[in-house]
This record gives C-alpha cells, structure tokens and sequence, in this order.
C-alpha cells in the first residue's frame, strides 16, 4: 500500500454512517503467523491477509532473514530457506513492533537472534522482560546490547513451567513459537487468551506442533523435532469489527459488518447495548444500529477477554459525544491517553487522572486540525470528526494505514465526507 508520511485525511462532520463493510483478516495475526512460518523450511501460505502497510513491513524483515516472499491479493506465500540468517536490523523493527515475533521462531530454528529492540507505537513503554526472562527458563541466554535483544541456544531448548506476571500477547506467543521446537514439554501459565493468540497456535498446530490449552490460562506445549510448512487463513480482525461498531453508534447509524465475529467481541458490544445500540447476529457477521444520543458508559481496559485496550479512542470519542458522564481506565498502556490531547482539540470535555479519564459528554464536537499518535488514536480522531461541527483534518495518516485497509474508501461508501490528501 502506497502512503505518505505527509498524507492527511480531511473529513466533513454531521453525517449518520449506513451501509455494509467487510472486515479482512486480523492485523495482529497475520503478522505474528508470518513471523512464525520461520519455523518450517519451505514454503507457507496464508490467506485473507489484508493490505495494511505493517505487511509489507513484515514481509521486507522476512526477505532479510532471506526468505522470499509474495504478496498477490489477500495470499502471502513465505518460502523459508534450511539456514535463515538471524539478525532483525532496528531500520525495520522500529517502525512495527510486532518484528519482535521473530525472537522466539530464530531462536527455536536457528540457535541464535539478534533482533533490534522496537519502536512502534506511541501508547507507553513495552517491556521485553517477560520474553527474556522466558527464554532463559528454556535454557536460552539472552541479554541487551547496543539496543539488540540477543538470544542464544546453540544446543536447543529445553520444556519448562513458565509462569507470566501479566498475560502478555508478545511474550505467550514468543515462548509458544520457541517451546514448538523445545526438547520436551513446556507450561506458560497466565498465558494470554487472546484470539489472535488462539489462530497463531492453531497455525502452529497446521506445522505439525503439539498445542494444549488455548484460549485459556494455561498453554501446553509439547517440543517436536521438525515443524512442515502450512496453508492457513487468518481470522478476521475484532478491533477493525469493533471500529465499525463504534462508528455505527457514534453517528447514530446502521452498520453492517460482514466477517465482524461476535463471539470475539463479547464484551465490547456488551458495553455497546449499554449505550443504546441494537445489535443483531448477521448471516456472516453482525448489524449495529442506534436510533438515538449514545449513553455514557464506563469501562476498564483488560486484557481478553476483557475490553479490548485498541478500542480505547473509540469508547472514549462515542463517550465525549454522549449523553452523561463516563470513566475509562486504561490498564494495559499508560500512554494511551496522548490521543486525549488531540480529542480535546475537537472540544471534548475531558480530564484524566493518572490511568483514569472522567468525561463530560457533549452533544457535538468543533472540528479542528489534529494529529494522529498512532494507528487506533488516528481512527479514533476520523470516528470523532464525523461528529464535529465544520472540517478536520487528521494528519499522519500513515498511522491508520498500517491498520486499516482503504479506510476513506469505506468511511465513502458509508456515507462520510471523507477524502485524503
Ligand atoms: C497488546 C495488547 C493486545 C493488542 C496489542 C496491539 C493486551 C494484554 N495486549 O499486545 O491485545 O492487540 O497490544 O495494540 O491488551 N509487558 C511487560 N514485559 C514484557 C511484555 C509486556 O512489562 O515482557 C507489559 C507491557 O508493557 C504492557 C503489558 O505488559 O503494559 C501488555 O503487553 P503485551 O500484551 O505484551 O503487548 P502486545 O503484545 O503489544
């Protein structure tokens, strides 16, 4: 996908979203399946994988792992040579931080890897400590130097109880893609539970691994010798359904999101018939309506299946619109709240108290200049201009094209006065 670091998106607010969209495979899958198909020698096939920059950003680490790979359509095919080289350059990993998916599968297959310590998003500091520390259970050395993690196990790993702190996506699936290959069996217990983490076993288990336990707390992995290449589809993707979703309530429309899975979403839309949104089961997927002034809800980010801290800018936009006041605590990431600032500037009424924000909903937002921090604050800051009086523009597009596919385009075909430049 071709973007500009200077492209922006200028939207004209006061327009009710209606219509239908179809959501493409899950970003926060199909990277870390890409990430994981190192693990086999030959060649991979993942399919509905969506056009979002963070692929080809995936697909640019992987060729210089000396993989060769091919992105026609929605298919990705990996052909992963017998000796992978192991070093992950930060020029790459810094701008996606999900290239740190590439830690575990190195280590399992190649003995060694070097990888840059990430960038990414703006939203608070993301620790590696859980990883390492993992890592080194399974009787890997690892440590940090000149900005690189590198992790050694010229003789193999070994299985092992590994017990998280937190439930955290990278580090389960970074010890998961590691243990595959590990002589024996390995526990992760408060593993993370997330569906993206249950479509990245089960691709695993497509390779020819031994795989207990997902989508629970506790993940049993029994090490096999040698994993075979697979032909995967990825799930589709629950932050862009549920972008949707609040879209739908925000501008009191009538959305309906084909592939939108709601057994991956309980919560949220939940939360959602709370502020006053109908929504219905679809043939192949769900309909979001909402025939009045949202109410104001109060939620606590958490890791799933709690809400969901990517949908933190929508809940907090469809809060500043909405009738009556709400507290949203973030818990995962301490930073989130940058895109407050930017929220502010379109007029919300918002204060935030350490990891709390308390806000006053208003009728209407004022359009305004405002940028985006990072992929889901750069949606949420579009959702909001379509609820401000008069013009806004949202610069840094880019950011909401590493997550969203033709983003305008849709928000167009809603409806929306939408146009990018
Ligand atoms: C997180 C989200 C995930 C979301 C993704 C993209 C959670 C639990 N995870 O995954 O749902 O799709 O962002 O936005 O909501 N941490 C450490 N040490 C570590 C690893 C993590 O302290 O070694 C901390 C992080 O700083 C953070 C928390 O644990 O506060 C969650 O991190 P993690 O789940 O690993 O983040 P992502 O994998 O990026």
């Amino acid at each position: 996908m071709a973007s500009s670091s200077l492209d922006r998106f200028r939207i004209t607010g006061g327009c009710r979203l209606e219509g239908e969209v179809t959501v493409t495979g899950a970003k926060n899958s199909v990277l870390k399946l890409m990430a994981a198909s190192l693990l086999a020698v030959g060649t991979t096939t993942i399919h509905n994988v969506p056009d979002i920059a963070d692929v080809d950003i995936m697909a640019d680490l992987l060729t210089r792992l000396g993989c060769t790979v091919k992105h026609e359509g929605s298919v990705v095919t990996i052909e992963v040579p017998a000796a992978p080289l192991h070093r992950a350059d930060y020029d790459l990993v810094r701008k996606m931080r999900a290239s740190i998916n590439v830690l575990g599968p190195l280590v399992a297959r190649v003995g060694k890897a070097e990888v840059a310590l990430p960038g990414g998003d703006a939203i608070g500091s993301r620790g590696l400590d859980f990883h390492i520390k993992g890592l080194e259970s399974l009787g890997a050395t690892a440590h940090v130097e000149h900005g690189y993690v590198i992790a050694e196990a010229p003789n193999g790993l070994t299985g092992t109880a590994i017990e998280l702190d937190f439930p955290s996506v990278g580090a389960t699936e970074n010890l998961m893609t590691a243990a595959v290959l590990a002589q024996g069996v390995t526990t992760i217990d408060n593993a993370a539970r997330e569906p993206d983490l249950v479509d990245l076993g089960e691709f695993l288990i497509g390779m020819g691994a031994q795989i207990d336990g997902l989508g629970s707390p506790l993940i049993t992995i029994t090490g096999v010798k040698e994993l075979k290449p697979t032909d995967h589809t990825t799930i589709t993707d629950r932050i862009i359904a549920g972008t949707w979703a609040f879209a739908a309530a925000m501008t009191q429309g009538d959305i309906t999101i084909h592939g939108g899975r709601a057994d991956h979403m309980e919560v949220m839309l939940e939360k959602l018939t709370h502020a006053g949104a109908i929504v219905t089961s679809t043939q192949d997927g769900i309909r979001v309506q909402m025939n009045q002034r949202p109410r104001a809800i109060d939620v606590a980010t958490l890791p799933y299946p709690g809400f969901a801290t990517d949908l933190l800018p929508f809940i907090i936009g469809m809060n500043a619109v909405a009738d009556g006041h709400s507290i949203v605590t973030e818990n995962v990431f301490e930073s989130r709240f940058m895109f407050v600032n930017e929220l502010m500037r379109l007029g919300a009424q918002i204060t935030v108290d350490g990891h709390h924000a308390s806000i006053d909903g208003i009728p209407q937002l004022s359009g305004a200049p405002v940028e985006a921090t990072d992929i889901r604050a750069g949606a949420g800051l579009v959702l909001a201009a379509l609820v401000s009086d008069g013009e806004t523009t949202v610069d840094g597009a880019f950011h909401i094209d590493r997550g969203y596919p033709n983003f305008a385009e849709q928000l167009v075909s809603l409806g929306a006065k939408v146009s990018r430049e």
